[in-house]
């Protein structure tokens, strides 16, 4: 195990750091930036199942459900498609409209979650068209759906999901990227520009990494917490409910995840000296709001943990610590914001001295509902 391991002290921490390498893997063969396109075979040969859809609609659980809601953001902006995301076990019990103009994506790490393999086969039976995007070659959601893309992040051991994510959002985007091209809702120079940054975000990744032992000290100020905030907007929203996920599957310590400017009809109540709030406030992306949401956390004396762009000055002035990722493009964010979040919720559990890598009650797939 130590060998698998690759010298890391936990599976989750090999993950973590395995992100840009994944990330590459997904997208190559697949991004090809001096050809200006993106191939994806299981889009190519259905095409206009995509392009004649009424709208999307995502199934998913866990993690992987934060990942579909990071697409609904991107596709609406990009390719102009209305994208609805589900929880696959409240999708398969409540009678959903369903009809052939409808195409359901389906994204899952393992590829054999109950709830969402069920949530296929009721969308199969009402004739939509199913596409998977899956982890584990050969699973069984891969094999039940019409038609898919593999993220190929490699295996994922900690149950606590990492690279899985940020790969299912690498897979959406360049499937995003291509339906805009495909239906024209995107200029060939802002499709390049796309291709470009997504090129690049491997070496952020990895220079987001490089932030670790700032992050261990944010860890430590913090880790004796009883509850935490995560706020995040537009592209950023799922990423803070991920970030609350990550802290409370492998530390224990109650966490919720809000979009920021939600936080005054209920969780600002909750503000005092004791309560740390990891806000994601990166450039461009509502910027000015999520700033003055930092200044009402700070006239209620909450804690405040930015996670800024590079070279970022007004947050830094507000908030107790800031986490610095590199630049990109908006809809890029999620994949470099997420990390620092992973960071600490890992470092978090190792100083509390839980089962990073499998923690209690939670198994890596669930095949019963
Ligand atoms: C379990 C795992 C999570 C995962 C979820 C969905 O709860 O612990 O990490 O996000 O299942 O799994 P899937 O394999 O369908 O992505």
């Amino acid at each position: 195990e130590q060998i698998e391991k690759g010298g890391y002290e936990h599976f989750m921490l090999k993950e973590i750091h395995e992100q840009p390498n994944a990330i590459k893997d997904t997208y190559r063969g697949r991004l090809r930036v001096k050809e200006g396109i993106i191939k994806m075979a299981g889009v190519d040969d259905n095409l206009e199942r995509f392009l004649n859809a009424n709208r999307i609609i995502v199934v998913a659980c866990g993690t992987s459900w934060h990942a579909g809601l990071v697409a609904e953001y991107i596709f609406e902006d990009l390719a102009r498609i209305p994208v609805e995301v589900e929880y696959a076990s409240e999708f398969r019990y409540r009678n959903p409209v369903i009809t052939e103009k409808d195409v359901v994506i389906a994204i899952s790490q393992s590829g054999e979650t109950a709830d969402t393999l069920a949530a296929i086969k009721l969308a199969k039976s009402k004739g939509a068209f199913v596409f998977g995007v899956c982890n584990v070659v050969g699973s069984s959601i891969a094999r039940e759906t019409h038609a898919g893309a593999y993220t190929h992040a490699g295996p994922e051991i900690g149950v606590a999901s990492t690279k899985a994510f940020t790969t299912q959002i690498t897979v959406l985007t360049l499937l995003a990227l291509k339906l805009a091209k495909a239906n024209g809702n995107i200029s060939i120079s802002e499709f390049h520009k796309h291709l470009t940054e997504l090129e690049l975000i491997p070496n952020k990744v990895a220079e987001a990494l490089k932030a670790d032992d700032h992050i261990k000290t944010v860890a430590a100020t913090y880790k004796d917490a009883k509850n935490c905030l995560y706020l995040g907007r537009g592209f950023n929203f799922p990423v803070a409910l991920e970030g609350a996920l990550k802290l409370k599957e492998i530390s224990y310590i109650h966490a919720e995840g809000y979009p920021a400017a939600e936080m005054k009809h209920g969780p600002i109540a909750l503000i005092d000296d004791q309560m740390p709030v990891f806000v994601i406030a990166t450039k461009k992306g509502h910027y000015e709001k999520v700033v003055s949401n930092i200044q009402e956390i700070k006239s209620r004396s909450g804690k405040i943990i930015g996670i800024v762009t590079e070279g970022d000055e007004d947050v830094k002035e507000l908030a107790d610590h800031v986490i610095e990722v590199p630049e990109t493009l908006e809809l890029l964010t999620p994949l470099l914001t997420t990390i620092p979040l992973q960071l600490l919720s890992y470092h978090i559990a190792v100083m509390l001295d839980k089962n990073v890598d499998q923690p209690r009650n939670l198994a890596k797939s669930v095949t019963v509902e």
